[in-house]
C-alpha cells in the first residue's frame, strides 16, 4: 500500500485505500487533499501562472480571472476515444463506442501504469447537486491536473464538506484522469502536457469513469459530461429518472404566472444563451431566469409532475459569438473570477473573441500565442474557446436554482441547427409524439466536438455523444417516463408536460438567418407558455401543431408575414428526405427501438402527402 497521509477530515476508509491503489498504479511524486478553501485555489492558480499554463488577467478589467491556452491538438471532446463499456456491446447499443469490460480495465491498466511520475495526484471530492441535497450524487476525482482542480471548484460543489457528507462509508462514483504526460526526474514540464493517446472510458455497471490524456472541458471535467450524464443516464434508467443534456429556465408573464422549461440542444448550439434570454422591447414585464444551462436531472414526483435540478455549479459555455449584443447577462456573469481557455488576449491583458465587438482589435495575442492582426487570416479565439465561471454570478440566476426539490417542469423544448427543413417551433400532440420528436432530432455539427463541422447528423435528444446506453432502450425509458406521468398526472388533475420542438437556424437562398433568434425566441416562449395555459392556437400539420403568423405577437419587431412564411414553410421533398433520415437511424439503432415510434414513422409517412 502507498501511504497516502489522508487528513483528518477524510474518515472514509475505502476512499483512503482506493486512493492508495491509484496512487500505486499511477505513481505520483506527491498526493494533495484538496479541501476547496480559497488559500487552496490561489496557490495552485499562482502555481499555474509560474509554470506558463495560466496567464493573469488584467485585475481591474477582469479580477481573479486567467487565460489557459491549451495544445492544438487538444481543444475539444474526443467522441470518438469515448467508450461505454457495459457488460455487453448490445447494452451501450450503437451510438455508443464499446469495449469489453475486462480487456479495457487490462489497456487501461497498462495505459495508467506510472502514468503520473513527476507530478502531484490531487484527490478532488465533488457533489453533482446541491451539498447533502437526497437528489445529489458524489463524484471523486483522482487527477493529475492542477487546471482540472480549479475547474471543478467552479463547476461542481468541491471540497471539504463533500467529506462531511460522505462521512465513513458514503457512496461516491471514482473518476480518474491523467494528462498521460509523466516528467523523468529533472524533465521541464510543458504548459499544456496532453497526450496523442486518448482514452475516456465508462464503466456504468461499476459505475466508474477514467479519463486519460486530454486536459480539456468534457474530457477531463469528470463531473460534467462523464458523470452527470453518461453514468447518470444509466443510474437514471435503473432508478426511474432522467439525466438530460438540457438548459433549465423559468418565464413569468406580466400576470405573475410562472413556468419553467427544460430544453435540449446539441453543443454549441446557444443553450447558453437561451437559458439567459433578456425579453426584447415590446416585453416590459416578462422575466426569464436561468436555473442551469447544460444539464438537468429530472425526477418525477408523486404529485404529477416532473422536478428538476441543474447538477452543476458553474458555466463551461462557448465564448465566441457572446456578446452585450447576443447575451448581455452572460458578459455580466464574465465580470470576474473566470478561467478563459482558448480565447485571445488584448494588449491591455484583457480578453477577446470572434463575435465579442464589432471592431476587431489592432493586435492581440491569438489562442495559439502567436501575434493576431485583423488581417492575418487567423481567428483570434478557437471556435470551441470556453470560459468556466460560477451560476451563483449570473444576474438572472432563478431564486430556486439550488432548491434540492428541484423546479417543476411545464414544457420540454428539443431544437437542432437546421438550416431547412424544420420549422420555427412546433407542438407535438401528445407524449409519444414528442417522444418521436426528440429521438429523430438532427443538428448540423459544431466545433463543441472534434471532426467535421457543418454536416446534419442524428442527434437523438441531443443525447449523442452523453447517452450511457442503448439509445433505443433510452427512448422506452422516456415513454415509461411518460406512462407514470400520465397515470399521475391524471390522479392529480393535472396536465401533462407539453413537448415542442423549435429551430432558430433556418436559412434563406442567400444562406443567411432568417430568424433574428437571442431576445426575439421570447416570442416563441411565450407561445409555448400560452398552449400550457391553454389560451393559443395551433394547427395540425406534418411537423405537428404549428401557429399561424397571427398566433404570435410582434409587438417591437418589424417581421413580416412573407418572412415568417420562409422560417415555417414546410416542403414536401425536404420532409421525405427528412422522414428517410429518420429511417436510416432506426436501421442503425436496430431492434431496440420501441414498436410505439416505429408506428408514429408510420403514420407521418402516411400522412405526408395530405398533410404538407
Ligand atoms: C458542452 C458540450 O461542453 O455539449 O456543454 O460539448
Ligand atoms: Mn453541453
Amino acid at each position: 500500500m502507498t501511504p497516502v497521509n489522508a487528513p483528518a477530515f477524510v474518515r472514509h476508509t475505502k476512499l483512503i485505500e482506493w486512493v492508495s491503489q491509484i496512487a500505486e498504479l499511477t505513481q505520483p511524486d506527491h498526493i494533495e487533499w484538496c479541501d476547496g478553501s480559497d488559500v487552496e485555489n490561489q496557490r495552485l492558480l499562482d502555481l499555474m501562472v509560474s509554470k506558463g499554463t495560466l496567464v493573469k488577467l488584467n485585475e481591474d478589467k477582469r479580477p481573479g480571472s486567467y487565460l489557459a491556452r491549451s495544445s492544438p491538438s487538444d481543444v475539444a471532446r474526443v467522441e470518438d476515444r469515448t467508450y461505454i463499456c457495459s457488460e455487453t456491446k448490445e447494452d451501450a447499443g450503437a451510438t455508443n463506442n464499446w469495449a469489453e469490460p475486462a480487456e479495457m480495465r487490462h489497456t487501461l491498466n497498462g495505459l495508467f501504469k506510472g502514468c503520473m511520475k513527476g507530478r502531484t495526484l490531487y484527490v478532488v471530492p465533488f457533489s453533482m447537486g446541491p451539498l447533502g441535497s437526497p437528489i445529489a450524487h458524489i463524484g471523486v476525482e483522482l487527477t493529475d491536473s492542477p487546471y482540472v482542480v480549479v475547474n471543478m471548484r467552479i463547476m461542481a460543489r468541491m471540497g471539504k464538506a463533500v467529506y462531511d457528507v460522505l462521512g465513513t462509508d458514503g457512496e461516491f462514483i471514482p473518476c480518474v484522469h491523467t494528462v498521460a504526460s509523466p516528467l523523468a526526474a529533472g524533465q521541464s514540464d510543458v504548459a499544456w502536457p496532453s497526450n496523442d493517446t486518448k482514452y475516456i472510458v465508462h464503466f456504468p455497471q461499476t459505475r466508474e469513469i477514467w479519463s486519460y490524456g486530454s486536459g480539456y472541458g468534457g474530457n477531463a471535467l469528470l463531473g460534467k459530461k462523464c458523470l452527470a450524464l453518461r453514468i447518470a443516464s444509466a443510474m437514471g434508467r435503473d432508478q426511474g429518472w432522467l439525466a438530460e443534456h438540457m438548459l433549465i429556465l423559468g418565464v413569468t408573464n406580466p400576470k405573475g404566472e410562472k413556468h419553467y422549461v427544460a430544453a435540449a440542444f446539441p453543443s454549441a448550439c446557444g443553450k447558453t444563451n437561451f437559458a439567459m434570454l433578456i425579453p426584447p422591447a415590446g416585453y416590459e414585464g416578462w422575466k426569464v431566469e436561468t436555473v442551469g444551462d447544460d444539464i438537468a436531472w429530472i425526477k418525477p414526483n408523486k404529485d404529477g409532475r416532473l422536478y428538476a435540478i441543474n447538477p452543476e455549479a458553474g458555466f463551461f459555455g462557448v465564448a465566441p459569438g457572446t456578446s452585450e449584443k447576443t447575451n448581455p447577462n452572460c458578459m455580466a456573469t464574465l465580470h470576474k473570477e473566470v478561467i478563459f481557455t482558448n480565447v485571445a488576449l488584448t494588449d491591455d491583458g484583457d480578453v477577446w473573441w470572434e463575435g465579442m465587438s464589432k471592431e476587431l482589435p489592432s493586435h492581440l495575442i491569438d489562442w495559439t500565442g502567436q501575434d493576431w492582426t485583423p488581417d492575418c487570416g487567423r481567428k483570434a479565439a478557437h471556435p470551441n474557446a470556453r470560459f468556466t465561471v460560477s451560476a451563483a454570478q449570473c444576474p438572472s440566476i432563478d431564486a430556486d436554482w439550488e432548491n434540492p426539490a428541484g423546479v417543476p417542469i411545464s414544457a420540454f423544448i428539443f431544437g437542432g441547427r437546421r438550416a431547412d427543413t424544420m420549422p420555427l417551433v412546433s407542438e407535438a400532440p401528445d407524449w409519444v409524439n414528442g417522444v418521436y420528436k426528440a429521438a429523430t432530432m438532427g443538428s448540423e455539427t459544431t466545433a463543441a466536438a472534434a471532426g467535421q463541422q457543418g454536416v446534419v447528423r442524428s442527434d437523438p435528444f441531443a443525447m449523442l455523444p452523453f447517452c450511457g446506453y442503448n439509445m433505443g432502450d433510452y427512448f422506452k425509458h422516456w415513454l415509461k417516463i411518460g406512462e407514470r406521468l400520465e397515470a399521475d398526472a391524471k390522479a392529480n388533475g393535472i396536465a401533462m408536460p407539453r413537448i415542442f420542438q423549435v429551430n432558430w437556424f433556418r436559412r434563406d437562398a442567400d444562406g443567411k438567418f432568417v430568424w433574428p433568434g437571442f431576445g426575439q425566441n421570447m416570442r416563441v416562449l411565450e407561445w409555448m407558455i400560452d398552449r400550457c395555459e391553454g389560451r393559443a392556437n395551433a394547427t395540425p400539420s406534418i411537423a405537428g401543431l404549428v401557429p399561424a403568423y397571427e398566433d404570435l405577437h410582434w409587438q417591437g419587431l418589424d417581421f413580416t408575414k412573407s418572412q415568417f412564411e420562409e422560417v415555417t414553410r414546410l416542403n414536401a421533398q425536404e420532409w421525405h428526405r427528412e422522414l428517410d433520415y429518420h429511417q436510416a437511424l432506426f436501421e442503425r439503432l436496430g431492434d431496440h427501438v420501441p414498436a410505439e415510434i416505429l408506428a408514429c414513422h408510420d403514420a407521418l409517412e402516411q400522412s405526408l402527402d395530405q398533410a404538407v
